[in-house]
């Protein structure tokens, strides 16, 4: 059995199923690289401090790459005796570099240890979800360019309401995915503080350069408060919280995904490679992908709130409760890239059944609303518009037809203001090339949305050819 980092103190061994109970070592060895980068950058503070030789550091610094590689090759053996991976690197240092590797841990304490290569590992997550999100974004203005011409239903209340052009629809999803880009990078800032030199809890009582650690590991920042640094996890909470609102996004859309392939809708099929069959239905084709998408969104919600709870009760500084952020924090990071990526990959296949869609326009009553402002536009108000518009339609229900299907005659018993020109404003496309108003759905309004997220994704000229 590894003998204990505090065995000084203590008289009676740790009994096995506390060793169980305590060790992290299943699932925070995935820090080894975060862990030695951390006491690489922390050997050579220790060295300008002159509290390490210069052979010392580069003994220590040989020795730190050896174990990566042997984690990396899998030779090195995990244990649970060695509770964590912090503790499995520094012993198999020992073994390799013998007398230097006691010192790696002076001016330092696993809590300030944690704190850093949690963040370093955070940093990586997020610059991760980021390039997903941007491709995701890319993927979707160029479905809504090649199909900027197709329209659909637009729904409230999931009722056919006023048709809409298809790429407006994607271009929606892509702000929500830039405002998930942008809650990110805030996130990123708080995450980029080095906390390292906090020790313990009360500081490094070693004169070590702080300002050199941060820029060796790429910091913007230093903490501010030694207490604060070895407690905080606010930035695990803010990234639950931005995975969690991106998560639902996707939910949303995966929705979406799984009616509009519906034989009810059919306005899409998924592409062979991102569907399933069925063991015993032989026509099916089932949207696994995206109902999982939505399936694993409440974990993600779950590990925010678990956190909120965990952290809600604890006194300053360090508590041994911390050590529950990372089986959370892995697994919302890995459930969060993983839909990002699939959704990415699939959204290309998707086969676009522009029939269907167009002639879903043609009942349902969509074009009540250009009727109403035709009037509007004729003269009449729009409250009394709205209730001419609703007398027709109700007729228009009775004859079990659409509204452009009532003769003119049956319509101006409604109103004389009602003229031949009417039923051009039916028209599906005539409503929404109306929609020019900044932000809808009007071709030229469209156009510059689509531009603009060009240009902010650096696609700018795919447009052009
Ligand atoms: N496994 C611990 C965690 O994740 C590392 C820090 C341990 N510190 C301590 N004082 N026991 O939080």
């Amino acid at each position: 059995m590894a003998e204990k980092l505090w065995k000084g103190r203590f008289s009676e061994k740790t009994a096995p199923v506390v060793e169980r109970f305590t060790s992290s070592i299943d699932f925070d060895r995935r820090l080894y690289r975060y862990d030695i980068e951390g006491s690489i950058a922390h050997c050579r503070l220790l060295a300008r401090a002159g509290i390490l030789t210069p052979e010392e550091e580069e003994a220590l610094i040989d020795g730190l790459n050896r174990v990566r590689r042997e984690i990396e090759n899998g030779t090195l053996a995990f244990d649970d005796t060695l509770e964590d991976i912090h503790t499995h690197v520094e012993a198999r240092l020992t073994e390799l570099v013998g007398k230097a590797s006691p010192k790696l841990h002076t001016g330092r304490s696993r809590n300030d240890q944690v704190a850093l290569d949690l963040r370093l590992y955070l940093r990586d997550v997020v610059d991760e979800a980021v390039r997903r999100l941007e491709d995701l974004q890319r993927v979707l203005v160029r479905l809504a360019r090649e199909h900027f011409e197709v329209l659909l239903p637009g729904y409230t209340h999931l009722q056919r309401a006023q048709p809409v052009r298809l790429a407006h629809h994607f271009l929606a999803y892509v702000e929500m995915f830039a405002r998930d880009v942008a809650r990110l990078l805030a996130c990123r800032g708080r995450v980029n503080v080095l906390p390292l030199g906090a020790a313990a809890l009360a500081g490094t009582a070693y004169p070590l350069d702080r300002a050199y650690a941060a820029e060796l590991l790429g910091f913007e920042g230093i903490s501010a408060n030694s207490l604060d640094a070895v407690s905080d996890r606010d930035f695990v909470i803010e990234f639950l919280a931005a995975a969690s609102i991106c998560m639902m996004h996707l939910s949303r859309f995966s929705e979406e995904l799984v009616l509009w392939s519906s034989s009810e809708f059919h306005f899409i099929e998924l592409p062979d490679a991102f569907a399933t069959g069925s063991s015993i239905m032989p026509q099916k084709k089932n949207p696994d992908v995206p109902e999982l998408v939505r399936g694993k969104t409440g974990r993600v919600y779950g590990h925010l709130l678990a956190q909120l709870t965990m952290m809600k009760g604890l006194p300053l500084s360090y508590n041994r409760d911390l050590q529950e952020d990372k089986p959370a924090l892995f697994d919302a990071a890995d459930t969060l890239l993983s839909c990002l990526e699939v959704f990415g990959q699939m959204l290309p296949g998707l086969r676009i059944r522009r029939e269907r869609m167009e002639a879903a326009l043609r009942s349902g009553y969509l074009n009540a609303t250009e009727m109403a402002d035709y009037l509007v536009r004729k003269g009449l108000a729009f409250r009394e518009a709205h209730h001419v518009t609703g007398e027709a339609v109700r007729l228009a229900i009775e004859k079990g037809c659409e509204l452009n299907e009532l003769p003119l005659a049956e319509l101006r018993r409604f109103s004389k203001l009602i003229e031949e020109d009417l039923f051009a404003c039916l028209e599906p496309r005539s409503a929404v090339e109306r929609r020019a108003v900044v932000g809808g759905t009007a071709g030229p309004a469209v156009q510059s949305a689509l531009e603009a997220a060009e240009r902010r994704l650096g696609m700018a000229g795919e447009g052009d050819g």
